[in-house]
């Protein structure tokens, strides 16, 4: 039996969500190993629709939920987000939610620094989700950050806030903003504090315990392999590691824990915010695809950009990520296509190569080579087995398979929670 992550294979909205809200009825713990409140996962339940950014995926079937250290966490937007839950019915107890203790916690001045830095930028903005999660990183790692475990201990924080508002308010300054009022921040950290402590604990243990008693445990990605800091587009990433190995990082379990990889795909391939996007379609293909995908993001309401699939992508992604296999999700937006193409092999300064390179300018200039398809004009939306699946979109999914060298263990048809193909149990494994 393994224990399964979940992570996007692309540039997030991948359906991440539906897919983990689906596994999540056979697991015993959900856990958010890295990323913050710029996720945007939803899940449709019958008539009800959710939509979580901080929250595991898991929480909503009652299953319980821990979002591990890897995580940047803003409590205030945390209490908003438990809140809105609660208020359509989950129930959200510490019994069912635990936060690690040891997770870095998203300031106000964040949030601030990371808009003003993107409206500095010009043309060179990153399109971020302004939500302070690359600050937040930023501080983590520069050893300045307050984590949740300080929030027990405000009265003793002069040393770190001292380190902490030394360098924003030297930033700050840069900006023409005011230096951060320690004594307002401390009152806000006090007042929310009673809301957090609550839930927080080294969830390492509960983890550890867990899986000594075999139970089954399903880590929850954020964003996808292409925002990756290292592997990503760089610079057009978010600031932290989401591929499969930072699970074991992000929530302080063994990388040996991590047994099945399953990658979410999209049928064919959007990226909201700026950066290199090789099989980009901004004509009439792009625009139906969008409109037929519903591609507005959940937590900014961009519009995404929208592309046909790009095998070269994904099939780097399942090799520096360890996807042992696919989720191919919304295939139901490509029914009704006459044609549809496959993007199989880059061309870069007139030469093919077979894969994406590091550097940012070359990235911008690959040019894509496309493969294609027979479409079909039957409907797959809402399939939920392999027969009822037209014998083009078949086909469409065995070559997706080959150009990756990653099989589909599911397909997905539309938002709805049970239309959902099982082709092999990541659980089974
Ligand atoms: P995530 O960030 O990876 O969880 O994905 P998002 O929730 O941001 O975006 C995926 C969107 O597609 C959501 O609105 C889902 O309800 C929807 N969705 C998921 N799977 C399918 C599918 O198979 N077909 C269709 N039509 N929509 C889907
Ligand atoms: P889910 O989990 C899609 C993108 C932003 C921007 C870049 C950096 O729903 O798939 P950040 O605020 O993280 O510093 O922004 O990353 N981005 C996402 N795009 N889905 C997401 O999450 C994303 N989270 C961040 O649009 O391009
Ligand atoms: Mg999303």
């Amino acid at each position: 039996m393994a224990n399964v992550a979940v992570i996007g294979a692309q540039w997030g909205d991948e359906g991440k969500g539906k897919i983990v809200d689906w596994l999540a009825e056979r697991a015993d713990m959900v856990v958010r190993f890295q990323g913050g409140h710029n996720a945007g996962h939803t899940l449709v339940v019958g008539e009800n629709v959710y939509k979580l950014s901080l929250l595991p995926s898991g929480i909503v079937r009652g299953t319980p939920s821990v979002i591990g250290n890897g995580v940047v966490l803003d409590p205030w937007h945390l209490k908003a987000e438990v809140e809105k839950l609660r208020g359509q019915g989950v129930e959200i107890t510490p019994d069912k939610l635990m936060i690690a203790d040891n997770c870095p916690l998203i300031l106000p001045f964040h949030r601030d620094l990371d808009a003003l830095r993107e409206d500095a930028s010009g043309a060179g903005k990153i399109g971020t989700t302004r939500r302070g999660i690359g600050p937040a990183y930023e501080d983590k790692v520069g050893r300045r950050a307050i984590r949740v475990c300080d929030l027990a201990h405000l009265d003793e924080l002069g040393p770190q806030l001292d380190r902490l508002t030394a360098h924003h308010d030297a930033l700050r300054a840069g900006f023409d903003q005011p230096p951060i009022d320690r004594e307002a921040l401390l009152a806000e950290l006090r007042e929310i504090a009673g809301f957090v402590l609550p839930f927080a604990q080294p969830v390492w243990r509960a983890l550890n315990a867990a899986r000594e008693r075999g139970r089954r445990i399903l880590f929850e990605g954020a964003q996808g392999v292409l925002l990756d800091i290292d592997h990503g587009t760089y610079p057009f990433v978010t600031s932290s590691n989401t591929v499969a190995g930072t699970a074991s990082a992000g929530s302080g379990i063994g990388p040996g824990a991590v047994g099945f990889v399953l990658g979410i795909a999209k049928a064919y391939t959007t990226r909201v915010g700026s950066g290199p996007f090789p099989s980009e379609q901004d004509n009439e293909v792009g625009e139906r695809l969008g409109t037929r995908g519903h591609e507005f993001g959940t937590v900014t309401g961009r519009k995404r950009r929208c592309g046909w699939l790009d095998a070269v992508l994904l099939r780097q992604s399942a090799a520096v990520s360890g996807i042992t296999g696919i989720a191919l999700t919304k295939l139901d937006v490509l029914d009704g296509f006459d044609e549809i193409q496959v993007c199989t092999g880059y061309r870069l300064h007139g030469e093919e190569i077979d894969y994406y390179p590091s550097n940012a300018a070359d990235q911008a200039a690959v040019e894509a080579v496309y493969e294609t398809m027979p479409g079909w004009q039957e409907t797959t939306a809402g399939a939920r087995s392999w027969a009822e699946l037209p014998a083009a979109a078949i086909k469409y999914i065995r070559r997706v398979e080959e150009l990756i060298r990653c099989p589909v263990a599911l397909v997905s048809t539309s938002p709805e929670r049970e239309d959902t193909i099982l082709v092999r149990d990541p659980f089974a494994d």
